[in-house]
């Protein structure tokens, strides 16, 4: 019989007061059984329509401050976050039956962080950030290649690429993460972490 923790639930949620750390323990096994991209989550924002807009993003690292992801500053998602700094994400990890959603504020990352992930890129991803005007319209594909090319140009030398401007990292700082767990029957397992001080969460139990 599988064990419990102090709430009765799997033992998968341990009894940990941080939830990042529990993000911590659930991550590291999605990087086990997941077949690619265990880093992958959906970024939903709102921009100045009110209508919300979802795309998946990579998570590139996490700590006790947040989650980060790297993009495009124009972009959709970045104008969104511009205009409201809050966003929700969720991770799905269909391996282990199990789905984590975050919900806080969100900050770009430091110049000293984006410049140390950019440097850590390939060549081809480091040009690839230079020419994509990302989420603007491409007359065809050809303009992109050319745009490409003459990069390639200017930043031959393979070690020398300055990351653009506008390019960088945003952080979400979060204010609630829950935990979600397949059940049979739908009766499904939830833990909310809300936050209540800076280094203080609450726990609660949510129903299916
Ligand atoms: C698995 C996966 C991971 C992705 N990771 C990123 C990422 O880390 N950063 C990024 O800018 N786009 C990433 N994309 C592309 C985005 O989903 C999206 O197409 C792009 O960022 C433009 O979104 P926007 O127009 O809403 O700004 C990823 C797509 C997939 C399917």
């Amino acid at each position: 019989m599988n064990q419990k923790n102090s709430f009765g639930l799997d033992n998968c949620f341990k009894d940990l007061e941080n939830p990042i750390d529990l993000f911590g323990e659930w991550f590291n096994e999605a990087k086990k059984t997941e077949i690619n991209d265990p880093n992958a989550f959906a970024l939903a924002t709102v921009g100045k329509s009110g209508e919300p807009s979802v795309r998946m993003v990579l998570l590139k690292d996490y700590k006790k401050k947040g989650f980060i992801f790297y993009t495009n500053l124009n972009s959709k998602k970045s104008d969104d976050i511009k205009f409201c700094p809050t966003a929700s994400i969720c991770f799905h990890w269909k391996s282990l039956l199990r789905q984590i959603r975050i919900t806080g504020t969100i900050t770009k990352v430091s110049d000293k962080d984006a410049d140390a992930y950019y440097n850590s890129r390939s060549y081809g991803s480091k040009i690839g950030a230079w020419a994509s005007k990302q989420s603007s319209i491409l007359k065809n594909k050809d303009e992109l290649i050319k745009v490409i090319e003459n990069y390639k140009k200017k930043y031959s030398e393979k070690d020398n690429v300055p990351r653009p401007d506008f390019w960088s990292g945003w952080n979400l700082n979060p204010h609630e993460i829950e935990f979600w767990l397949n059940g049979k029957d739908r009766i499904h397992q939830r833990l909310l972490y809300s936050r209540a001080g800076a280094n203080e969460w609450q726990r609660y139990l949510l129903n299916p």
